[in-house]
């Protein structure tokens, strides 16, 4: 059966460094992959995500926003990949949301669930990869690779309570989640995520 996976953590954690990776894992056994990315992933969220990651607004706006792209990239992307049998590898889902509106802004949690169940009420990822750094790793990162977006121009604090919050989570829903030890090299990791993959598609051929 076709999984869904998703890829979490703090900007500069290596997200989006290892999606590929996994993506020609998943393609060298023949599987059908599909990389998309939150915010984005359709016309329509990717011109919320300039919105997103560039304007300030309501704390609340910006997490209905969140949950509004969410949305049309279930219905025109994410669902149909699975309905079809293709594997689906999202860089950030829902437990970003929970992240960094929940966690990083102190939106309360119960708002958050409300637009979960509004949203996507019956789908859960089957494995969320949480790649997990301390912030001093993750900003030194950045700063040597990119310009910042909004939320990557945040504060110490606001990435501790982010990162504290995906923690959190993952601790809440062990079935789904791995924590990557992402300070390590990328190669490391590679070999990690390698392990990973191959126990996943392992447990998939032995449910047929
Ligand atoms: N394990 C690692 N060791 C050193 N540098 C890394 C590692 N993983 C990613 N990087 C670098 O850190 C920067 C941020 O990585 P990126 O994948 O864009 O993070 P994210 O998508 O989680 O924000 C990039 O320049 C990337 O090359
Ligand atoms: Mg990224």
């Amino acid at each position: 059966m076709a999984k869904f996976i998703t890829f979490e953590g703090i900007d500069g954690a290596g997200k989006s460094t290892h999606i590929g990776f996994v993506a020609d894992l998943l393609r060298a056994q023949g599987l059908q992959v599909v990389t998309t990315r939150e915010p984005g992933g359709t016309a329509l969220g990717e011109a919320l995500r300039e919105v997103l990651l560039h304007q300030k607004m309501h704390l609340e706006t910006e997490a209905m926003l969140m949950f509004a792209a969410r949305r049309e990239h279930l219905a025109q992307v994410i669902e149909p990949a699975l309905a079809r049998g293709d594997w689906v590898i999202s860089d950030r889902f829902t437990d970003a949301s929970f992240a960094y509106q929940g966690g990083g802004r102190q939106l309360p949690l119960a708002k958050l669930e409300a637009l979960e169940q509004w949203v996507h009420p019956h789908l859960q990822p089957d494995l969320t990869l949480l790649f997990d750094v301390p912030l001093e790793v993750a900003r030194a990162r950045l700063d040597a690779s990119r310009t910042l977006d909004k939320f990557e121009q945040e504060k110490a604090a606001f990435f501790a309570a982010t990162r504290a919050e995906y923690l959190r989570r993952a601790a809440q829903f062990p079935e789904r989640f791995r924590i990557i030890d992402a300070t390590r090299t990328i190669a490391e990791v590679q070999q990690e995520l390698t392990q990973i993959i191959s126990s996943l598609s392992g447990k998939q051929s032995g449910k047929q």
